[in-house]
């Protein structure tokens, strides 16, 4: 065991609705369970924990970070869950869940659960741009080693094309006015920190609406 092991998940994400998500699952004796995005591993322990010793339960997630998770003790000092037998970590986006099935025989399964979106973690690790508490390169990439960063996305999008991605993935109301700011101030010099970006949007949002409707544009 590395000194890594002895760091437990703690603090990675709490899980929401744990009970009732995982009894949703109706898990059942020798099931094959999948759990889509891992994060902290909160359901998948939990999963585990109602699941008898010949059920299975495949992992996905396509963040390096959460995988390291699956090599630490849990919060409450359980063992890692690397050495669990009954279970499986895939690295990888979960929209290749069939091709990971049939590589490992799997021909059907009985439950999968998806806590979708990001972890708590994405929002306080401060280099990966997720959050617009910090100052950080616009970077948002959930698989580190994706290659379109938000900057990119900011910088090389056509002006409809990003205020399309704000009014459908952050239902911005003002998604054609912003979309033009934002080329108009990248013709000056790229949008590269979360600051920057915040600089330029902010003028668009009352005061006391800021805070939500910057969440909403950075969840787009
Ligand atoms: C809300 S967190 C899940 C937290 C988890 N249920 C727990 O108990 O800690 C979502 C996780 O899914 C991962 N994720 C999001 N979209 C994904 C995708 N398309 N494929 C694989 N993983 C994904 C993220 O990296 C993040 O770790």
């Amino acid at each position: 065991m590395n000194n890594d092991n002895i760091i437990t998940a703690q603090g990675y994400h709490v899980p929401v609705l744990l009970n009732e998500s995982v009894d949703a699952l109706n898990i059942v004796e020798g099931g094959t369970y999948v759990d889509v995005t891992f994060g902290g591993g909160g359901h998948t322990r939990h999963i585990l924990s109602k699941m008898d010793g010949n059920a299975r339960l495949f992992s996905f997630d396509q963040d390096a970070d959460a995988e390291e998770n699956t090599h630490r003790q849990s919060p409450e000092g359980h063992e890692p869950l690397a050495n669990d037998k009954r279970f499986t970590f895939v690295r990888s986006n979960f929209r290749f869940l069939d091709n990971w099935m049939r590589y490992y025989d799997v021909d059907h399964v009985d439950g999968i659960l998806a806590d979708l979106g990001v972890s708590s973690h994405h929002f306080d690790d401060q280099e990966r741009g997720f959050s617009f508490r910090f100052d950080a390169p616009l970077d948002m990439r959930m698989n580190k080693s994706a290659t379109l960063t938000a900057a990119q996305v900011l910088n090389t999008y056509d002006e409809e094309r990003l205020a399309d991605v704000f009014f459908l993935y952050g239902e911005i109301r003002q998604s054609r006015r912003i979309a033009s700011a934002i080329v108009k101030a990248r013709a000056k010099a790229n949008v590269q920190t979360t600051q920057e970006f915040a600089t330029i949007v902010e003028p668009f949002f009352k005061r006391e609406r800021e805070k939500k409707e910057m969440a909403k544009l950075f969840q787009a």
